[in-house]
């Protein structure tokens, strides 16, 4: 295999489909426009809707680029050796001409004859078929036509092999490429990801996009068949670099140095803590670099929770006064200097104007737990913990470190167990990306937009019942002046809770959707 930098890497993927014949698209801002229901640019393949179904493409119909996207789905995963919050996808499309036989040939050309990779260390997945469409029996063939062996095909089922942009939109079965990262040089004899997904890593997946599903969930086929493919770039740094993670790739390891260097830390004993202020701080400079500031809402929320965690960690590796904390960000500046250029003073404001805000918040939050340790008998409990994250926003992980200090264990089964809810929904919606989009304007007319407050400015405790729904479906929907309960948007986290209103009846929170401004609480 090729030893390849990220930036020879990104030369070879341009000049790979330029080769066949296909056209630059230029990059996406990562804040999605209005019109969007999604809170960032997740996929460049949004703004390619309409020519999926049919409409001609001004610029042509083969189209390639490497496009910066967030998602905030894997947010938990950030710390093990692949998943991130911000990263780039190289992608290429065919808009109604080629299909399955030649995007799987010059995927296999490109990683065998290009960059050398090792097919024996290659494997892939193809969708397994259902009622709406059969096992794809074709890309198995056009794999094996391209020499991967079958016992390194799996077939597998829509959760994992089905790509769709929405619930209500283009959509297709995938085949998605793995590498080996298991322990062993090579893969043992018959190793397939069926079997033994945590040896394998996905680092390509090729979208056959020749169906559409219509609100009432009604299947059919396009005009035209599709080829959507994004490649995991900083994925594909660790495997050319021969790394054992991204954060020990030419992307990552200036700033993993600056990070030794500020903190007097070693990386290799606290690499969790390091991988999540990398991956953060990369994130919040994009987002903050389109033009996004933190705020209580939509984009600008997850923006605050990013820049809040990787400062949280940042100090429980070490505490930085102003000054440190001002020149460690000058620094940074300078190790992700290859990553897109830098609006350096917007950035910075915002990042320290954000973070005293927070510091306000981790002294009440720190203030309150010394109390709790106090009566805590050796042990705090679940609902307090829980109370000092949800309602104090105060972070889970300080409250451990400073539990430990004094000595006091910290009751974290049925805390997780409060949290694996929210957890369970999110992972449900990996690979749907529209938020759904059923029609509740009839019930709306003249409720004004809901107002979002922050779970610990205890603002939503005298929040107004403006009207509650019976859908003719039997759901049950509330509407408040008010709310502190985000609503399931693209990608994101979704909390959960009940809500007790005026008159005592309790309803525990099923699910949050937005429409047009106004929050609905669906409720049992
Ligand atoms: N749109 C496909 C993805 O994001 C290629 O995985």
């Amino acid at each position: 295999m090729l030893n390849l930098t990220s930036n020879e890497l990104r030369e070879k993927w341009k000049s790979f489909w330029q080769s066949k014949g296909h056209v630059n698209l230029p990059e996406a801002s990562l804040i999605a426009d209005k019109e969007s229901t999604a809170l960032f640019n997740v996929a460049w393949m949004q703004q390619l809707i309409p020519y999926l179904a049919g409409k001609e493409h001004p610029l042509w119909h083969r189209l390639f680029n490497i496009q910066k996207c967030v998602r905030t789905v894997d947010i938990d995963e950030v710390w093990d050796s692949f998943h991130l919050t911000f990263f780039d996808m190289m992608w290429n499309w065919s808009l109604g001409e080629y299909f399955k036989a030649e995007a799987i040939q010059w995927s296999y050309e490109f990683l065998v004859n290009e960059l050398w990779f090792d097919p024996k260390k290659l494997a892939v997945t193809v969708f397994e078929g259902n009622a709406d469409a059969p096992r794809d029996e074709v890309a198995a063939a056009a794999w094996q036509k391209a020499w991967i062996p079958a016992d390194r095909i799996s077939f597998l089922p829509e959760k994992h092999n089905w790509w769709s942009p929405g619930p209500v939109w283009p959509c297709g079965p995938d085949t998605e490429i793995f590498y080996w990262v298991g322990s062993s040089e090579f893969p043992p004899e018959g190793s397939n990801v069926k079997d033994d997904e945590d040896n394998w890593m996905e680092i390509w997946n090729n979208v056959f996009m020749e169906f559409y599903r219509d609100e009432k969930g009604h299947f059919s086929k396009l005009s035209q068949h599709n080829v959507d493919t994004g490649m995991w770039f900083e994925r594909m740094c660790k495997v050319l670099q021969w790394k054992d993670s991204i954060y020990e790739t030419d992307l990552f390891a200036p700033f993993i140095s600056l990070l030794e260097k500020t903190t007097g830390l070693t990386y290799k004993w606290n690499e969790r803590k390091f991988r999540i202020v990398a991956d953060h701080l990369r994130t919040a400079f994009m987002l903050i670099n389109d033009g996004l500031t933190p705020s209580n809402v939509g984009a600008g929320y997850v923006l605050r929770m990013i820049v809040r965690r990787c400062y949280y960690n940042l100090i429980l590796l070490k505490k930085l006064n102003s000054e440190e904390l001002s020149s460690f960000v000058d620094a940074a500046f300078v190790s992700f200097k290859w990553l897109r250029e830098f609006d350096e003073d917007r950035i910075k404001k915002t990042l320290i104007n954000e973070i005293s805000q927070f510091e306000k918040t981790i002294a009440k939050g720190k203030w309150i737990l010394e109390d709790l340790l106090k009566n805590a008998n050796g042990k705090l409990a679940w609902d307090q913990i829980f109370m000092l994250y949800d309602t104090y926003g105060f972070p889970l992980e300080i409250t451990k470190e400073i539990a430990a200090e004094k000595g006091v264990e910290l009751d974290l089964e049925w805390y997780k167990k409060a949290l694996e809810k929210a957890k369970e929904k999110s992972r449900q919606s990996t690979k749907v990306m529209f938020q759904k989009t059923a029609d509740w304007s009839k019930y709306l007319e003249g409720i004004p937009a809901t107002e979002f407050v922050w779970y610990w400015s205890l603002d939503f405790q005298d929040a107004k019942l403006l009207k509650e729904i019976d859908t003719e479906e039997g759901q049950k929907i509330l509407i408040f002046d008010k709310t502190p309960f985000y609503p399931e948007m693209w990608w994101q986290n979704w909390d959960s809770w009940n809500v007790v209103l005026d008159d005592w009846r309790e309803y525990t929170i099923l699910d949050v959707q937005k429409t047009a401004g106004v929050i609905l609480h669906f409720v049992k």
